[in-house]
């Protein structure tokens, strides 16, 4: 799958600006007391999962578990890329993240859940509630709507504690649970729910966001809407309620399809489930994801290689032991609380917080203010979130008796000034702190320090996590070695155990995506043949770090979440007065990155601020109200290849008052200057003027689009 001709002509320009200077930040070591409880304090971990033990390496991981049947095989690589794992082996997640732990911790606190409302009582839910409730759940999912081990159900959930109930009930059955982050709109949710098939919506009727009781069953409505549109009936919509007993939405309930969940369970009160058990290589979950498409991708991961590999990676990586206080500041819609909120953790017999509503709610001070209070002492969130609560609050950690002695960062790069404030005044100079670097795709982290052997360098993720062998290539497939100061494309040489197995109903553009690319002969069924490529841009330093620079295809990060172009495109095109659209990547202060959308119109329609309102509601509407760009440019034109290609690239460049490359090769260059003008100037006069921008930004936005 080599470059285009016209590729190649749009490539050149990033290329030849690559070598960049990269300036090298100080390490940062740990301190002893952190060393000295460490899981992982001995060095010679690093040999264990060295590349000559692997993939045996990864029984350690597997070993955490309990498994109703011993896999036969560790690795079959018979088909490849479809890698599986621990083959032979039998198991249930839920009986590994609840079962197994009441035997001692019956009592303890599984889950801790904070109500965004200061006023509202905290509520804990310890082990044996957790596996009634569960087991409860799992029995009305069982007899009521007849699900069977297999079937997919999706869940549009907010960050209740009924959330990880009914992910834990469906792992009980073998069904395959879809959490569809409570923040997209019920449009995005009907995409998913007829993507995967699913005949069963878990629902809440409001939660609490910034203060508001949000009403959050209008969406279902919305979402059976659309799956319907797309030949997809929804048999019943179980909808939990915020308050037991009281109903929060205006939405109307639909006799005989929708039904509330409190209601239900009376009939289940003390019922038990068998747990099923599983192939190792049965699904667990399904997690959408943009891409390069406009069909999400629906990841599918597999139950004994995913949950040997979040558990072995909280226990080194996560640093967890069983008497922790560990928040994971993140939502359980996205993989990361998938992950190192859920099952991770849970796997590990610890307590998880969750945290229902934002951060700086009410004030930049809540989340010390739950730290101290519950005694967090691992902290794990995004740069996004560090950011504005430096913003709004950057004394305010100081105030709080809390003491961390770990915290991670995830999802975005940190700009090292950031991360220094996070290590300074969060963790108040005295926690570890992980970079850690990965994707929906892989289940859990690729790239990150092992906090109490590989000291911190603030802005580089750090080298590749145990049993994992990260390497940069270029364009052609050759290794951009390792402290040349050039960047490239980072792959991932080997399988492990999280990958997710496929793109739920698309294999093919599974391979396409992620192993084509660097593939070296497709008839191989040697794994060495199969590099996965991640699709995100890095730089790999002198000793082994690599510093990440953000995505090489069409996908935008905002503020962590992963907003496709196409997406961000379809939507806006939905408006009927628009011609074509692009999105492209901004700078931004707080979130990392905003989205700029550029559209054109059709012939005779003059443009009107109306019409740059309609294309933010049809975003919020289509996808949700995280995607709403920042602006909406209306011009006479794209700048276009001679193939008719969109050069994102450029106007990404014009957006960010950066270089905008080789223009030459245009259909239409005279565009380039009139869209700039035009923008900048609108810019200026806003206020919106973008600071200097680093190395690694300029090379980000240059790359924009490269992978396409
Ligand atoms: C980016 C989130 C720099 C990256 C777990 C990746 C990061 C995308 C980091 C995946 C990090 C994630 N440093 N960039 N530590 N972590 N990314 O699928 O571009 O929501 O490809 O998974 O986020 O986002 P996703």
């Amino acid at each position: 799958m080599g470059p285009s001709a016209t590729d190649r002509e749009d490539t050149e320009v990033a290329e030849s600006q690559i070598a960049v200077h990269w300036r090298e930040e100080d390490y940062y070591y740990p301190p002893a007391s952190f060393v000295e409880q460490a899981n992982a304090s001995d060095p010679a971990i690093l040999e264990r999962f060295g590349e000559e033990n692997f993939p045996e390496c990864f029984e350690e991981y597997a070993e955490l578990l309990n498994w109703d049947k011993r896999w036969d095989v560790i690795l079959d690589t018979s088909n490849p890329p479809f890698w599986k794992w621990f083959v032979g082996g039998r198991l249930n997640a839920s009986v590994n993240c609840v079962d197994r732990h009441l035997e001692t911790s019956a009592d303890k606190a599984a889950i801790v859940w904070v109500p965004e409302p200061e006023d509202q009582e905290t509520k804990t839910m310890t082990y044996q509630e957790l596996h009634d409730r569960v087991n409860e759940f799992a029995a009305l999912l069982q007899d009521f709507c007849r699900v069977k081990t297999g079937d997919r159900v999706t869940f549009h959930l907010p960050m209740l504690p009924e959330l990880p109930v009914s992910m834990l009930a469906c792992a009980r059955l073998g069904v395959i649970h879809s959490e569809v982050f409570g923040g997209f709109s019920g449009a995005a949710c009907g995409e998913r729910i007829a993507d995967s098939q699913s005949r069963i919506l878990v629902t809440m009727d409001a939660y609490y966001r910034n203060g508001e009781l949000i009403d959050h069953k209008a969406k279902a409505d919305e979402a059976l809407a659309r799956a319907q549109e797309q030949g997809i009936e929804v048999d019943n919509v179980l909808v939990w309620r915020r308050y037991a007993g009281e109903y929060h939405s205006e939405s109307p309930m639909v006799e005989g399809r929708d039904f509330f969940v409190d209601e239900l369970l009376a009939q289940y009160r003390g019922k038990k489930v068998e747990p099923v058990s599983m192939p190792a290589e049965a699904p667990l979950f399904l997690m959408y994801t943009s891409g390069t498409t406009g069909r999400p991708k629906g990841c599918q991961h597999s139950t004994g290689g995913y949950l040997s590999y979040v558990a072995g990676t909280s226990k080194y990586y996560q640093d967890i032991h069983p008497d922790d206080v560990y928040w994971c500041f993140a939502d359980i819609g996205w993989i990361t609380g998938h992950s190192y909120i859920v099952y991770g953790p849970l796997a590990l017999g610890t307590t998880t917080v969750m945290y229902e509503g934002v951060p700086t709610y009410p004030d930049a001070g809540r989340p010390w203010r739950i730290a101290e209070k519950l005694g967090v002492d691992i902290f794990h969130t995004a740069p996004t979130t560090i950011r504005m609560l430096r913003k709004l609050g950057p004394d305010e950690p100081g105030k709080y008796d809390y003491k961390f002695k770990h915290m991670t960062t995830v999802g975005e790069p940190i700009e090292p000034d950031v991360w220094r404030w996070y290590h300074e005044v969060v963790g108040k100079g005295d926690a570890v702190v992980v970079d850690t670097w990965w994707q929906t795709e892989n289940g859990g982290f690729l790239g990150s320090t092992l906090p109490a052997l590989q000291p911190m360098k603030p802005g580089s993720c750090g080298p590749g996590v145990l049993g994992i062998f990260p390497v940069v290539y270029d364009e052609d497939g050759e290794v951009v070695p390792a402290g040349s100061g050039r960047a490239g494309n980072i792959c991932i040489r080997n399988p492990w155990p999280g990958i997710f197995q496929t793109i739920w109903g698309q294999p093919e553009r599974f391979v396409e995506t992620y192993y084509a690319k660097y593939c070296r002969d497709e008839s191989s069924n040697d794994w060495r043949d199969w590099p996965y490529f991640a699709g995100d841009g890095a730089v790999e330093a002198a000793d082994g770090y690599f510093r990440i620079l953000g995505r090489v295809d069409d996908v935008i990060n905002v503020a962590g979440h992963r907003l496709g172009t196409k997406e961000l495109e379809s939507a806006t095109i939905t408006v009927s007065d628009i011609a074509e659209a692009a999105a492209v990547p901004v700078v931004d202060e707080l979130r990392g990155r905003a989205v700029e959308m550029y559209v054109s119109l059709k012939p005779g329609i003059e443009p009107s601020p109306e019409i740059a309102k309609a294309v933010t509601k049809a975003i919020e509407t289509e996808i949700g109200k995280i995607a709403r760009p920042k602006n909406v440019w209306i011009v006479a034109d794209m700048p276009k290849t001679r193939s008719g290609k969109i050069m994102r690239r450029v106007i990404a460049g014009i957006s960010n008052f950066a270089d905008v490359g080789d223009t030459t090769t245009l259909a239409n260059p005279e565009i380039v200057d009139e869209i700039r003008r035009y923008v900048q100037n609108e810019k200026m006069n806003r206020g919106e003027v973008p600071r200097e921008l680093s190395a690694q930004e300029k090379e980000e936005i240059a790359a924009f689009g490269r992978a396409e």
